[in-house]
């Protein structure tokens, strides 16, 4: 399998380029990859080929990996004709991506495919077969965990959600450190606190979070009055709002 990764020096692209190497899931002599800026002396340590752009890189791959923003897909006049393409691009939907020829599957890893712990989605189009499904699954699994979907509008709705990644914990580890040093605590020990939470507490979270959430309010101690309050300030429909508008981003309507 010799595979192209457009956008490769990118947070995910270069996610992906360094676990293919680093795990050893292929050789340095079957990776192509292209940025924007141009070729480095060293890419984490590997020497994969630097493709000279993107007809170069299409023609040289089976499987193609788009990761470059959104915004910069039309420019790229991808021509994936007969080539497995696999693209990370949140809003880009399937049939747009389509038109450049290839089999397409959209994945939406987050950011911790840097450390190798992604929950990754990903739907395939029809013409997609058993043996791209083996392929995907292989290059997604360098991320960390991967999962097929049967429906390209749940992918939309996953990407407001687990797409986040990090985004969420850190909103609300750094709303807590704020309150703390609001409340004239040092910044380090803020800091520990908020992290603790978020890290450590997370860590407790099971498969069913609301059960942990309503035995704390059984409790009925500080949390309880905590989460009474939240709740009645709008917090969850704060919460529900803002994942609602990141799926209308995704569709193209934020
Ligand atoms: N980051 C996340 O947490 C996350 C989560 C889910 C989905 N996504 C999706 O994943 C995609 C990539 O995101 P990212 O965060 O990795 O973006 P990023 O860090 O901004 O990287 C984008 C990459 O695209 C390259 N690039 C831009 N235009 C190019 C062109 N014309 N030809 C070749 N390369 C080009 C850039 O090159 P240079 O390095 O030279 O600038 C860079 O390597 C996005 O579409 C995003 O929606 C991201």
């Amino acid at each position: 399998m010799k595979v192209g990764i457009i956008g490769a020096t990118g947070w995910l692209g270069g996610a992906l380029g360094a676990a293919l190497l680093n795990k050893r899931i292929i050789d340095q002599g079957d990776l192509y990859v292209l940025n924007r800026r141009g070729a480095g002396s060293d890419y984490f340590g590997h020497q994969p080929h630097w493709a000279k752009d993107v007809s170069d890189l299409a023609e040289a791959s089976d499987v193609i990996v788009v990761s470059v923003r959104p915004e910069d897909w039309p420019a790229l006049n991808l021509n994936a004709r007969g080539k497995l393409v696999i693209s990370f691009m949140a809003a880009v939907p399937c049939d747009v991506l389509g038109r450049s020829g290839g089999r397409i599957v959209r994945a939406m890893p987050n950011a911790a495919a840097e450390v190798g712990t992604s929950y990754t989605p990903w739907f395939a189009t029809m013409d997609v077969n058993a043996q791209d499904r083996i392929w995907v699954g292989t290059l997604l699994d360098a991320l960390g965990q991967q999962e097929p979907l049967s429906v390209e509008a749940h992918l939309d709705v996953l990407t407001a959600v687990s797409g986040a990644g990090p985004a969420y914990p850190a909103m609300l580890a750094a709303t807590m450190k704020a309150f703390l040093i609001g409340h004239g605590l040092a910044s380090g020990v803020a800091e520990r606190a908020a992290l603790n939470v978020v890290r450590e507490g997370g860590r407790l979270v099971g498969p069913d979070p609301q059960a942990l959430v309503d035995r704390f309010v059984a409790y009925n101690g500080t949390t309880a009055a905590a989460l009474r309050e939240m709740n009645d300030q709008g917090v969850i429909t704060g919460l529900k709002s803002g994942m609602e508008a990141g799926v209308a981003k995704t569709r193209g309507g934020g």
